[in-house]
């Protein structure tokens, strides 16, 4: 048998390259918000779970928080249900609250469960009401009944570290629960930079459908702060889904998380590349 020499060469190259950020992300939990239009085949899936596995592989403790809103909205759509948007927020009556719970906590849920031990992973998923993880009120906008939209009144993590400290991977639903055991509607961006401030992750990356935070020319911008961010916000350059992602990335690393990403998950490999080079790729937030 021959080898390739050049070839087994590159690899070993980029193996060795990435050796510095295996070292300092060692031991480190790093929370990865997986958004529900960046999982919208098996194969975008598959490489996402290979993505994680090989992190939890080389030492780091990925917990991984995921959306689904294409997958909510695709079955209320066969129920003939209509829903209605308030500043981004889906309005969550009872019925749509059992849809919701079912589809994240169910299907969206168990598929990437699924994936990621498909590629050797030991993952476990959890919604926000398995060991208290995510407690939540009704979320109150001025003059709107939003129904079952909850905010995060706290977090409790402990389940998360013990899954963590056996070599699971912790894959949760943003579904809270109110103190009569109900549940809430959580926008899953602001339960991952909740949970990542908590357990005072080294990183938080949401991995959405763009390639990061775009101006109104398409360029992707880098290193905001929080009056540009919220300036950006104010002139609707940000809007809809990507006002929670970059309001509670900020939260996030003004909480202690060392840096927040906003990276394009549709691209192969992009936790990689985001992880294991010098520039990394996306949108960049930091305290
Ligand atoms: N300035 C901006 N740059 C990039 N995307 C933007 C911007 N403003 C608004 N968006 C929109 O935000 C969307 C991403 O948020 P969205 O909530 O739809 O997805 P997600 O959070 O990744 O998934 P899920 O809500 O299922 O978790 C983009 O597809 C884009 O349409
Ligand atoms: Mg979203």
């Amino acid at each position: 048998m021959t080898i390739d020499l050049t070839h087994a060469q590159d690899t070993a190259r980029v193996l060795t390259e990435a050796l510095p950020y295996i070292r300092r992300f060692a031991g480190k939990t790093i929370v990865v918000k997986y958004g529900g239009n960046a999982m919208k085949d098996d194969t975008m899936i598959a490489s996402f779970a290979r993505d994680i596995v090989l992190m939890k592989l080389v030492g780091m403790n990925p917990v991984v928080v995921h959306g689904g809103g294409p997958q909510i909205g695709s079955h209320l759509e066969k129920l003939g249900k209509k829903s209605e948007f308030i500043q981004g927020m889906r309005v969550t009556d009872e019925e749509t609250m059992d849809v919701v719970e079912m589809m994240l906590g169910g299907l969206v849920n168990k598929a990437v469960v699924a994936a990621l031990n498909q590629q050797g992973g030991r993952a476990v998923g959890l919604t926000g009401k398995d060991g208290g993880l995510i407690r939540a009120r009704r979320m109150r906008l001025d003059g709107h009944d939003l129904g079952q939209v909850g905010e995060v009144e706290r977090i409790d993590p402990r389940v998360v570290t013990h899954l963590e400290a056996g070599g699971f991977i912790p894959v949760i639903a943003p579904v809270g629960v109110g103190e009569h055991g109900e549940a809430y509607n959580i926008n899953a961006d602001v339960a991952a930079g909740k949970l990542a401030a908590v357990l005072q992750a080294e990183k938080i990356i949401f991995l959405t459908n763009a390639p990061g935070v775009l101006s109104k020319r398409n360029e992707i911008l880098t290193g905001l702060t929080v009056p540009q961010v919220e300036g950006l916000i104010a002139d609707g350059t940000i809007s809809g889904g990507m006002v929670p992602k970059v309001r509670y990335a900020l939260d996030a690393v003004n909480s202690g998380v060392k840096s927040a990403h906003i990276i394009d998950g549709r691209l192969e490999h992009s936790v990689l590349l985001e992880l294991f080079t010098d520039q990394g790729i996306g949108t960049l937030i930091k305290g």
